[in-house]
């Protein structure tokens, strides 16, 4: 049980009341569940709204009430108490508000700094997800449309993480599939002896992968070889394995490289791991009657969609989606993840929609979303240039992530070297700072968006220190930071000998909002909506400089440690965000 949650504590309270105001033994209406919404600040913090619902059902039967209004006031007067709540009301059709108590919020935080923030950590009903991020394609450029895979990607393991779900993080790699043919006979080519055969050689992975392309397309010869060399991969031929291993070792020296600078964790389980998974899964559905002959292909077709799921190629080779069914299957059979998500454009949407309502006709998924086991895919819009056409470079290439990260933090270096504080650090300290800023910059510009929507690719917008930026929160978190130090207390003892009072308005704004963060982490996890939990972060920032900050003096106060606290807790909450957002606080500015 979650503790932190305060929605599902008050659904907890009016779970009791709406049993005694309507009690199921009548078989008048089912058990409602309590239905709480953060309400406007006009009539409370939290309403349960299930008075109309209710009345709606008993209206036709013989009832005491007299309208929605009397059910509501009923509810009210049912609740049982509880030192969370300072005063209830019922206003219009029923609708019951709730003012929380100061004291209870007040203990909450205080709970929290102790016990630490993890205690208010979600609880979600599985132990095991995969999610399927990243997964960029060997032999080309991982680009700026990876990197939204890999951003958000990275975002949701976290926030389940953080939920106590085992999370397997896997890198469903492109590395497999005729293209190989062509690259391996390519390599033979260009390096006779195989020794000869490594990443400074070879150079750009791109290049060369273009350059094969222009000897395929030109020559029929070597086409033909080309075609060839996938059969004796397939077939396991050794020479044509060590070529493609060579080929995919290099591709994934340059992923690592990206991963690294984004301090992300993946685990590669690429397609060619599926391969032999293949013909058992297909014979399975085969069996269930799933699988029908169609132009020379082997394909299911899913209900409402015109086009098969093409499962076995006319060529009688396998493809995109027999390998994901293979990964579905061994990810529901053999890994037992209860939560399977995937990242990719929503390009790919009706790929995964064929996939996942074969799954359910195999009767591997339930057949309603909401229940366990569950596959969902996310998909999010391009990303796009100034021009609102694709980010690409100004010689229409695609724009290379490291390129895009190394400038990334030489434009923030830059800025913070323009400070007057900064222009004393040591090198490292600038270094440090400006990488965590510039790549927490490009992060945030990322999930701060609606994931669905294209989003436009911006240096000066995602650097600015003002608005809603990573680096703007991350100069607020220093600044809180830097409050603290220079009070010269010790908070840890604070911490254990004074007791948080929240009497300003101003404190009991920023109190209530710190206590909610719990339920919008489980909103933002369930819903897999990184942008939820973003919004809170630059709230919980606005509702600290503009309301508590501005009107609340802190150091030289008489309210002095109960208000270090505060700023501690909001310290606290900020980079439990900042983490699941993958970005690295900063302490000083
Ligand atoms: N490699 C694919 C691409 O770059 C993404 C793979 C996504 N995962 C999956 N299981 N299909 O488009």
């Amino acid at each position: 049980e979650n503790v932190g949650n305060v929605k599902r504590q008050l659904a907890k309270l009016f779970e009791v009341s709406l049993r005694a105001t309507v009690p199921t033994e009548t078989d008048i209406v089912p058990l409602v569940d309590a239905c709480i919404v953060k309400s406007g600040v006009r009539f409370g913090d939290y309403q349960c709204n299930n008075a109309m619902g209710i009345w709606s059902k008993i209206r036709g039967e013989q009832t005491e009430f007299r309208g929605p209004a009397a059910v509501g006031q009923a509810i009210m007067q049912n609740l049982p108490p509880s030192d969370m709540l300072e005063s209830c009301s019922v206003a219009g059709p029923g609708f019951v508000n709730v003012v929380l108590s100061r004291n209870w919020i007040a203990e909450s935080l205080q709970k929290m700094l102790i016990d630490g923030i993890d205690t208010w950590a979600p609880r979600l009903p599985i132990k095991r997800a995969v999610v399927d991020f990243s997964s960029p394609n060997i032999a080309k450029e991982m680009h700026v449309g990876h990197l939204r895979s890999t951003i958000i990607g990275d975002t949701f393991a976290r926030m389940l993480e953080f939920s106590h779900v085992e999370v397997l993080r896997r890198n469903h790699v492109g590395d497999w599939g005729t293209q190989f043919g062509m690259l391996i006979e390519f390599l033979f080519e260009k390096f006779p002896n195989p020794e000869d055969v490594n990443e400074a050689a070879i150079g750009d992975l791109q290049t060369f992968y273009k350059a094969s392309k222009v000897r395929f397309d030109s020559d029929p010869e070597f086409k033909q070889r080309a075609q060839q060399a996938v059969v004796r991969l397939q077939g396991g031929e050794d020479k044509y394995h060590k070529a493609w291993k060579q080929i995919c070792e290099i591709s994934r020296t340059e992923f690592h490289r990206v991963y690294e600078r984004l301090d992300i964790q993946l685990e590669e389980k690429g397609e060619s791991f599926y391969n032999p998974y293949i013909p058992g899964v297909l014979e399975e559905l085969n069996k269930k009657g799933m699988i029908e002959d169609n132009q020379g292909a082997r394909v299911i077709f899913a209900q409402g969609v015109k086009v098969p799921l093409i499962v076995v190629k006319s060529d009688g080779g396998y493809n995109y989606a027999s390998t994901d069914l293979a990964a579905l299957w061994y990810r529901l059979n053999e890994e037992k993840a209860e939560w399977i998500i995937y990242l990719t454009d929503v390009g790919q949407q009706q790929h995964f929609d064929m996939l996942f309502k074969a799954a359910k006709r195999a009767g591997w998924l339930p057949a309603d979303d909401d229940s366990y086991p569950k596959a969902t895919h996310v998909g999010f819009g391009l990303v796009l240039g100034e021009d609102g056409k694709r980010f690409r470079t100004r010689s229409s290439e695609v724009v290379r992530l490291v390129d895009l990260l190394d400038e990334a933090k030489s434009r923030s270096k830059t800025a913070l070297l323009e400070r007057d504080t900064a222009k004393e650090w040591p090198e490292e300290e600038v270094e440090k700072t400006s990488q965590a800023v510039g790549y927490g910059a490009v992060k945030y510009a990322d999930l701060k968006n609606n994931k669905l929507t294209n989003y436009t690719f911006n240096f000066d917008q995602m650097l600015n220190d003002k608005g809603n930026t990573a680096v703007y929160l991350l100069y607020a978190h220093a600044r809180i930071c830097s409050i603290i130090r220079k009070s010269g207390k010790d908070i840890e003892e604070v911490k254990r000998i004074t007791k948080i009072a929240l009497d300003h308005e101003d404190e009991r704004a920023l109190g209530l909002h710190l206590v909610q963060f719990s339920e919008v982490v489980e909103e933002a996890c369930i819903n897999l909506l990184p942008n939820v939990l973003c919004e809170y972060l630059y709230n919980l920032s606005e509702i600290f400089t503009k309301k508590f900050y501005s009107n609340c003096q802190v150091v030289g106060s008489a309210e002095e440690s109960s208000r270090l606290l505060l700023c501690e807790a909001t310290a606290s909450v900020m980079r439990k965000c900042f983490h699941l957002l993958g970005i690295v606080p900063v302490y000083k500015i």
